[in-house]
Formats: C-alpha cells, sequence, structure tokens
C-alpha cells in the first residue's frame, strides 16, 4: 500500500514498508543479496568512515539461525521465515584509535540504502531492535570491537492471512506518520 504523502515523492520509498508475512519458500538470489550490501556501502558516513559491517544468513544457513536464536519471542515468530536475516555491527573506533562518534546515525543511512534497494527489487525487509546483544555476540561470535546494531529481515512478502490474526491486521492497516507542519519546528 502506497504512503499518503502531502507532495508526490519517489515511488520506492512511497510504497516500502515493513511486512511481516514473509514467504517461507522463497529463496533469495545472490546478486539480491550483494545488491542490498552494496547500496548500503555506498551511503555517506562521517568522515567517510563506513562503520558498518554485516553478517548475513540465508534461511536454512547457520548465520541465519544464529541471528534467528537472538530474537525476541515476537519477532521471530514471523522472521523465521524470512529469506535473509542481516545483523549490521559497527566499529566504534577509527584505525587511529578515535571515536566513530557518528556511527549509530552512519549505520542508519547504510540500512536505509540497503532497504530501498532491495524494496526497489521486489523485495520486503523489516528492521529489527528486538533482540538481544548479548546473545547475538555468542552466537555469532561478534569481536569486541564491533557494536550490534540492528537486525533486518528479506525476503518475499506473503499474504497477510497467513500471520495470526493481531498481526494481520498490523499488516494492512494504513502507513501513519506525524505530519509534516508538526515536524518542521521552524520554516517552510
Ligand atoms: C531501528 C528499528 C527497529 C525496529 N524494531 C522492530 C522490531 O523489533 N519488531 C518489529 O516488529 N518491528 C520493528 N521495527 C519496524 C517499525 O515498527 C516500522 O518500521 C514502523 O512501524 C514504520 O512502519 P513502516 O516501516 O512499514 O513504514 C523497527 C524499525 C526500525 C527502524
Amino acid at each position: 500500500m502506497r504512503a499518503e504523502t502531502s507532495v508526490p515523492i519517489n515511488e520506492v520509498i512511497a510504497t516500502r514498508r515493513s511486512p511481516r508475512s514473509f514467504d517461507s519458500s522463497h529463496i533469495l538470489a545472490e546478486a539480491d543479496l550483494r545488491a542490498g550490501l552494496e547500496a548500503a556501502r555506498w551511503a555517506p558516513s562521517a568522515f567517510n568512515g563506513q562503520p558498518w559491517r554485516f553478517f548475513t544468513g540465508l534461511r536454512g544457513d547457520s548465520v541465519f539461525s544464529e541471528i534467528l536464536s537472538s530474537l525476541g519471542e515476537f519477532n521471530q515468530l514471523w522472521a523465521k521465515n524470512s529469506s535473509a536475516l542481516i545483523l549490521v555491527a559497527s566499529t566504534v573506533k577509527k584505525a587511529d584509535g578515535t571515536d566513530h562518534a557518528e556511527y549509530l546515525f552512519d549505520c542508519g543511512l547504510a540500512v536505509g540504502q540497503m532497504v530501498h534497494e532491495l524494496h526497489d527489487r521486489g523485495l520486503v525487509t523489516h528492521q529489527m531492535a528486538g533482540y538481544s546483544k548479548e546473545l547475538a555476540r555468542t552466537a555469532l561470535g561478534i569481536s569486541d570491537d564491533l557494536v550490534p546494531v540492528v537486525v533486518i529481515a528479506v525476503g518475499k512478502q506473503d499474504a497477510a492471512e497467513k500471520l495470526p490474526e493481531a498481526l494481520a491486521a498490523r499488516e494492512v492497516a494504513p502507513r501513519e506518520r506525524i505530519p509534516l507542519d508538526k515536524l518542521v519546528i521552524k520554516g517552510l
């Protein structure tokens, strides 16, 4: 469902959404996964620091299971049907030992580019903060120099009715946002 935007915007942005009904028979093409990561790679970052790092699992492989095991119960319920799970982690120190002060901001931009690239390829994505960083660190063997940032489920959208009733209703609800005139504090 297209977002009701106050002025026309890029179709990829207007139609992206975060569904939970994933087609459990869909297999993600390596070219699509690679393109999602490549789009993230080309994100801008403070001082071109590029702090983002990725752990990618395809449904059925060990990395997928490791990331899935770190998700909260609610997220596991639906994310288990996704075709791929990507954990984004970040370096927090630059090579010269100084801080990547804006690492979360940088990773957010990279993920923003990734999800729009994947959406443009006919796929859907769903970002999750509902996971245990400690469990993810242990399960994936994430080194101490990296901080887990977010998990992203990627796959093919399936019918809303395949979800439990409460989730199915959320799946088809209109997307809502704070109106622009409440977001712009000064100007416009
Ligand atoms: C950083 C981040 C963390 C999120 N964590 C979760 C999560 O743990 N579980 C979940 O079901 N959705 C999660 N979401 C999805 C948001 O609820 C969703 O993006 C928001 O409601 C807007 O919906 P839309 O993406 O369809 O426009 C997360 C989104 C972001 C960006």
